[in-house]
């Protein structure tokens, strides 16, 4: 395979995609810990959701926008959504010179939050399908239950930038309520929509419930790798973040003024990257 160059120094921006807008809750991570970064974000909204769509799509998805994100100078991309590291990171890294990171269910920590040895998984039917999912589980030595359980719907109220109606609730509660039932007492969220509903989870699950996401962890993951690549900025300046979707751009608009709070512009991500493989 042909590797696509990357254009590398500290100067370059960081790029970040999801399959919309649940990356944003990464980007906000990245945001806490590497002030200075300029980032550079893709909602592959035209194309959302990643969740159940064959692991094959979701491949060509990610090459398709990781090479935007190339063109435009990332000097490392990292992949805001579960479903698309479970599909795509191996033949990302195999394709892309700079440095791929990707999410993946906090489990680990879960196991070691959890005192009832029972766990929740909450993400996508294509996450928990993954053999990365499968895995993960399998390399879990501690004897406990994992419970995976796909949340359908829980995805395009994030993305309408509806975070409190009876509908989400009701979702929401749907969702949340058969891993309590069967004793979990620690909820992994793993699909990168889902902290954007961590209040109402919370509102089902209660105050004894341990919530576990990962994407402060993965900002700082970032931040060391960066380090240690010499790549990170030496701009003392506060970094500017610039968006694009491969959906009508009114629409992630709309979803951005309630998700990343302040004035911005989403672009419309170029044809030959925004159209299907
Ligand atoms: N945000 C994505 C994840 O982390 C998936 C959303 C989708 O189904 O498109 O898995």
């Amino acid at each position: 395979m042909k590797r696509v160059p990357g254009l590398t120094g500290n100067e370059h921006p960081i790029g970040v995609f999801d399959s919309g807008v649940g990356g944003l809750s990464v980007l906000r991570e990245i945001r806490a810990v590497l002030p200075h970064e300029n980032l550079l974000y893709v909602a592959d909204s035209g194309h959302l959701p990643y969740g159940n769509k064959p692991a094959e799509y979701i491949e060509q998805r990610a090459l398709t926008v990781g090479r935007f994100l190339l063109s435009r100078g990332a000097k490392a991309i990292v992949v805001a959504c579960n479903t698309a590291t479970a599909a795509a990171i191996t033949v990302m890294r195999a394709e892309f010179r700079v440095p791929v990171i990707g999410m993946e269910p906090g489990l680990k920590p879960a196991v070691a939050l959890s005192k009832s040895l029972v766990v929740g998984v909450l993400a996508t039917e294509g996450t928990l399908k993954s053999a990365k999912f499968r895995d993960l589980v399998g390399r879990t030595t501690e004897k406990v239950e994992v419970i995976a359980q796909a949340c359908p719907g829980w995805v395009e109220q994030v993305e309408l930038g509806d975070l409190g109606s009876p509908a989400t609730r009701d979702l929401v509660r749907r969702y949340t309520e058969p891993a309590l039932e069967r004793g979990a007492d620690t909820l992994v969220l793993g699909c990168t929509h889902y902290p954007f509903l961590a209040g109402l989870i919370a509102d089902v699950a209660g105050p004894d419930v341990h919530i576990v996401e990962t994407g402060s962890a993965v900002a700082r993951h970032l931040r060391r790798r960066l380090e240690a690549d010499g790549l990170l900025t030496r701009r003392m300046a506060p970094g500017v973040e610039l968006f694009w979707s491969s959906g009508p751009a009114e629409v992630t608009g709309r979803s951005l003024a309630v998700l990343w709070p302040g004035v911005h512009r989403v672009q419309p991500l170029p044809a030959g990257f925004a159209a299907g493989d």
